[in-house]
C-alpha cells in the first residue's frame, strides 16, 4: 500500500487526555496477549510502547488478524485512544490503549535470532551480526540517544566558546601516537601508501599555525592495536585546539566543558576538578588514572621497619623498594580463603607481586597478621594507627620493588571496592592529572620513547634537565580521568623548531627522518607559529561512562569485535585480485 503518512503520534507520547482521538501509528510488534475475547498487541518504536487492544466479539476479523502477526512485524494500526481498565505504572503510555479499527501490516519479519527485550537472551557475536535487530533494544538506544545529546551539548558549548568546527582529511601522511598505523594504498603512486590518522594532532597544531585560534572536531581515529573493552580500531575524538594559550586556560576550558555536558545530559552538577600531580597520583593510588569515588590510598611504609630482620621486608628496604599498605575498613574478619585471593590476585603475572602480608585488627582489639612471627601486636597497631585503621580494619602489605608495589596496591585498592561495594551508584570522580613525564624507557626495549607524543612542550621548570637527566624532565601534560578511566589526553605543544628538534634527537631520530616525517611541520614551526595546546576526548569511553556501560561497544552504532571483525558486514575480507592488480599489490603467503 502507497501511504502518505504513516503516523499521527509515536509510540511515546499519548497519554490520558487523547482519549476520545482516532490516531495512527507505526512500529513494530513487540509482544502479544491472547486473553480468550480480546488480543493485545504492544506496539514498539523508538520512542516507546502503546497497547494496542483487539476484542473478539466485536470485530472479530480484526481480532484473528492480530493474532497472526508475528514479533518484529512492521505495522500500521488505526483506532480511538481510551482510558485502561487496570493502568500500566511501568509503562509511559500505560494509562491508555488503542481499540484498533484498521490493521496494516507494513513488512512482515522473519523470526529474529534473539529476543529484542532490554535483557536479550543472544551472545554478543550474535547480536553484532544481527546489529540492526540489536539496535531496536532499548539499552542500545537509550545509548545512542545519550551520545546524540552529548555531542549537541559539545558543540554548544564551544561555539558559544568561539571554537570553530573544521574538518581534516583521512587520507594522511603518519601521525606518532604510540599505535599502528591503518594503510591505504595509493593507486596513482604504486608502492606508496597513505595512513589513516591516528588522531589528526599535526593538523590541528597546523590549524593553529594558519591563526584559527580556536578549532574542534568530532572525528574519527584510527588504530591498528590489539583491542578491549574500551578500544576499539576506530573511534571518536573530541579533538580541540587553542592558540595563545597556556595550560590552565586549557584546563579551565574543559573542565568547563565537562561540566556543562554533565549538566545538560544527566542534569548533574559536577564539583570543581582537583589537579594532582602524576608522581602524587602514582605514590598514592598506584595508578595515574585513580578512581577516587572511595579513599584507600596507599602509605608508604619503610620508616616503620627500618630495624625489621623479617627478611622479605629487610631485602625490599635494602635494594631501596617500597613496602606500602592500604587499609581495607572493616574487613578484619576476612577469611582465610578470601586471603588467598587477594594474595593470588596481587601476585598475577601482570601485578607482579610476590606476596601479600596481611594484619588484622580484630574487632576485639586483638592483632592476628601473616607476619606473626616478625612483629609484636603492639607494633602492628602503631603502624595501623598511623595509617588511619582501626578496630574492625584489615591491612594490606605489599612489598617490592616501588613501581610493582605502587601497582599491586593500586589494582588491589580496586578489587577491595569492588568486592566491598565501596562505590554507590551515581557517584562521580572527575579530576585532572598534571605533570607527566616527558618520556620513559620502553619496558622491552629499554629505549627513550614519549609519554604521551612528541609534540609534547617539556616543563619550562624542568629544562635544565633536558640534556643531563631527560627522564626527569616533566611535560606540560594532562589527562582527565573519570572513574578510573583514562577520558581526555592534552598537551601544551612545543611551538618553537629548536625545542622541536631537540625532543626529536632525544627519541633517537636522525636528520633524515625528522626530514622525511616531520619536515613540514618543522618548517611550519619556522613562520612564527604561537603558543598553542588543546586535548582529545574519548567520546565513546565518556559516554560509556556516563550511559554506564561496561564497554563502549554499547554506545557505538557498528562496532567491531575484540578481533577487530565486523561481524555484520564481514569485514574485513579479501578483494577482487583486479583491484590488487590496479594497486600494485601482491599478498605474501605468510610462513
Ligand atoms: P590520546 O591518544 O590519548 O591523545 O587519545 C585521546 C583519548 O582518546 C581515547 N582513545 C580511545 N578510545 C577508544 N578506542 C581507542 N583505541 C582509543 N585510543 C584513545 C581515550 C584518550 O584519552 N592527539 C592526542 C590528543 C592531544 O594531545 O590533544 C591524542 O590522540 O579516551
Amino acid at each position: 500500500m502507497y501511504a502518505t503518512h504513516y503516523r499521527t503520534h509515536t509510540c511515546g507520547e499519548l497519554r490520558e487526555a487523547h482519549a476520545g482521538q482516532i490516531v495512527t501509528l507505526s512500529g513494530w510488534m513487540h509482544r502479544s496477549r491472547d486473553l480468550g475475547g480480546m488480543t493485545f498487541v504492544d506496539l514498539r518504536d523508538r520512542y516507546g510502547i502503546t497497547q494496542l487492544a483487539f476484542n473478539m466479539s466485536t470485530n472479530a476479523d480484526l481480532c484473528s488478524q492480530a493474532r497472526k502477526l508475528g514479533r518484529e512485524f512492521a505495522i500500521q494500526a488505526q483506532g480511538t485512544i481510551q482510558v485502561r481498565e487496570s493502568r500500566n505504572k511501568e509503562l509511559a503510555t500505560g494509562d491508555i490503549e488503542m481499540v484498533v479499527s484498521k490493521l496494516e501490516v507494513l513488512n512482515p519479519s522473519a523470526l529474529p535470532p534473539f529476543l529484542i527485550e532490554e535483557e536479550t537472551d543472544g551472545g554478543e557475536e550474535l547480536r553484532m551480526k544481527y546489529r540492526y535487530l540489536d539496535l531496536r533494544r532499548s539499552p542500545l538506544r537509550k545509548g545512542l540517544e545519550m551520545r546524540a545529546k552529548t555531542v549537541k551539548a559539545v558543540r554548544e558549548y564551544l561555539d558559544d566558546q568561539g571554537f570553530l568546527e573544521i574538518e581534516t582529511p583521512n587520507l594522511i601522511k603518519s601521525t606518532p601516537e604510540g599505535a599502528r598505523d591503518f594503510l591505504v594504498p595509493s593507486r596513482m603512486q604504486p608502492g606508496n601508501f597513505y595512513a589513516l590518522p591516528q588522531s589528526p594532532q599535526i593538523l590541528k597544531q597546523l590549524l593553529m599555525m594558519g591563526g584559527m585560534d580556536r578549532y574542534y572536531q568530532i572525528v574519527k581515529c584510527y588504530r591498528d592495536e590489539d583491542f578491549r573493552g574500551d578500544r576499539q580500531p576506530e573511534f571518536s575524538q573530541i579533538d580541540c585546539e587553542m592558540a595563545f594559550v597556556g595550560q590552565d586556560d586549557v584546563l579551565d576550558m574543559f573542565e568547563g566543558m565537562t561540566r556543562h555536558v554533565f549538566q545538560r545530559v544527566l542534569d548533574y552538577a559536577l564539583p570543581p576538578m582537583q589537579r594532582l600531580p602524576y608522581a602524587e597520583a602514582l605514590s598514592k593510588y598506584g595508578s595515574d588514572k585513580p578512581d577516587l569515588r572511595f579513599g584507600a590510598p596507599i602509605h608508604e611504609l619503610n620508616a616503620h621497619f627500618s630495624d625489621t630482620e623479617f627478611v622479605v621486608f629487610k631485602q625490599v628496604l635494602d635494594s631501596k623498594g617500597l613496602i606500602g599498605g592500604i587499609v581495607a575498613k572493616g574487613c578484619a574478619e576476612y577469611s582465610r580463603k578470601q586471603l588467598d585471593e587477594l594474595t593470588d590476585f596481587v601476585k598475577a603475572p601482570h601485578r607482579g607481586a610476590g606476596g601479600l602480608v596481611y594484619v588484622k585488627w580484630n574487632a576485639d582489639g586483638s592483632i592476628k597478621s601473616s607476619a606473626d612471627k616478625f612483629f609484636d601486636s603492639e607494633k602492628l597497631k602503631s603502624v595501623a594507627t598511623e595509617m588511619g585503621a582501626q578496630a574492625g580494619d584489615l591491612i594490606l602489605i605489599v612489598a617490592a620493588k616501588t613501581e610493582v608495589t605502587r601497582k599491586s596496591l593500586g589494582y588491589l585498592r580496586l578489587e577491595m571496592a569492588r568486592r566491598e561495594d565501596w562505590i554507590k551508584p551515581g557517584e562521580w570522580s572527575v579530576l585532572w592529572i598534571v605533570d607527566f613525564p616527558l618520556f620513559e624507557l620502553d619496558p622491552e626495549t629499554g629505549e627513550r620513547i614519549f609519554v604521551h607524543h612528541p609534540f609534547c612542550s617539556p616543563h619550562p621548570e624542568d629544562l635544565e634537565y633536558f640534556d643531563s637527566d631527560p627522564l626527569r624532565c616533566r611535560a606540560l601534560t594532562y589527562d582527565l580521568v573519570m572513574n578510573g578511566n583514562e577520558i581526555v589526553s592534552g598537551s601544551i605543544r612545543i611551538h618553537q623548531p629548536e625545542i622541536q628538534n631537540r625532543v626529536f634527537d632525544l627519541l633517537g631520530f636522525s636528520e633524515e627522518q625528522k626530514k622525511e616525517q616531520f619536515g613540514f611541520l618543522l618548517e611550519a614551526l619556522k613562520f612564527g607559529a604561537p603558543p598553542h595546546g588543546g586535548c582529545a576526548f574519548g567520546l565513546d569511553r565518556w559516554v560509556m561512562l556516563m550511559a554506564g556501560q561496561e564497554t563502549i561497544r554499547d554506545v557505538i552504532a557498528f562496532p567491531k569485535n575484540n578481533a577487530g571483525r565486523d561481524l555484520m558486514m564481514d569485514a574485513p575480507s579479501a578483494v577482487d585480485p583486479k583491484q590488487l592488480d590496479e594497486l600494485s599489490i601482491a599478498i605474501k603467503k605468510k610462513a
